[in-house]
């Protein structure tokens, strides 16, 4: 019996500079409701980028697709670096329509292989809110470790690259 086995197809992440082209499609991507509270939109995220040399931001593309939207924190960008060796996923947001399909998790492996070409890269640091919808398990299941807990109770997380 020769079946077909129906397979969801791996989705073909990159990540990709936002250009005056895809922005308007970069900032019309959304998180669903109850996720919002979660991530800033990536509209005040690109103004943001705009007054921190040290933000790295891409758009996440599935094929030809933006389907996401991340930025990092990249402090070996400023002329004069205050921690060697530190990188922080600031922002990251997979648009609602394409949750679920592997992309966020592929989006942060493009960017740790991005920050393997940087300066004294040995970790990958981000923070999350806790709490129904929080990311936290997303984390987890990269690898994340969870370090504690913030100042404002968000939860610290690393990787070790
Ligand atoms: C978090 C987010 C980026 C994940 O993107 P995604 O493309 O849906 O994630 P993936 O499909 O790659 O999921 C990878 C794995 O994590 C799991 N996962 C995804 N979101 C999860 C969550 N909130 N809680 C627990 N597990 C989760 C998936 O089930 C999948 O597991 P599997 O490998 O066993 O199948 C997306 O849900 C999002 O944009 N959320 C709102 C914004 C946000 O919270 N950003 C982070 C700010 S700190």
């Amino acid at each position: 019996m020769g079946g077909h086995t129906i397979e969801a197809e791996t989705p073909n992440v990159t990540l990709r500079e936002v250009n005056v082209k895809n922005l308007e499609a970069i900032l019309a991507l959304k998180v669903a409701e109850p996720q919002q509270g979660f991530v800033a939109p990536n509209t005040k995220s690109i103004a943001q980028a705009h007054f921190f040399p040290e933000a790295w931001f891409r758009a996440v593309y599935n094929t030809e697709q933006p389907v996401g939207f991340l930025m990092l924190h990249d402090e070996h960008l400023r002329p004069e670096p205050r921690e060697q060796g530190y990188y922080f996923l600031w922002r990251l947001m997979v648009d609602e329509s394409s949750q679920g399909l592997g992309i966020g998790r592929l989006a942060v492996e493009a960017l740790v292989a991005h920050v393997q070409t940087r300066p004294k890269a040995t970790r990958l640091l981000t923070s999350c809110k806790q709490g129904p919808g929080s990311p936290e398990g997303f984390y987890l299941k990269l690898g994340f470790v969870p370090m504690g807990t913030s100042s404002e109770g968000e939860l610290e997380l690393q990787l070790s690259l």
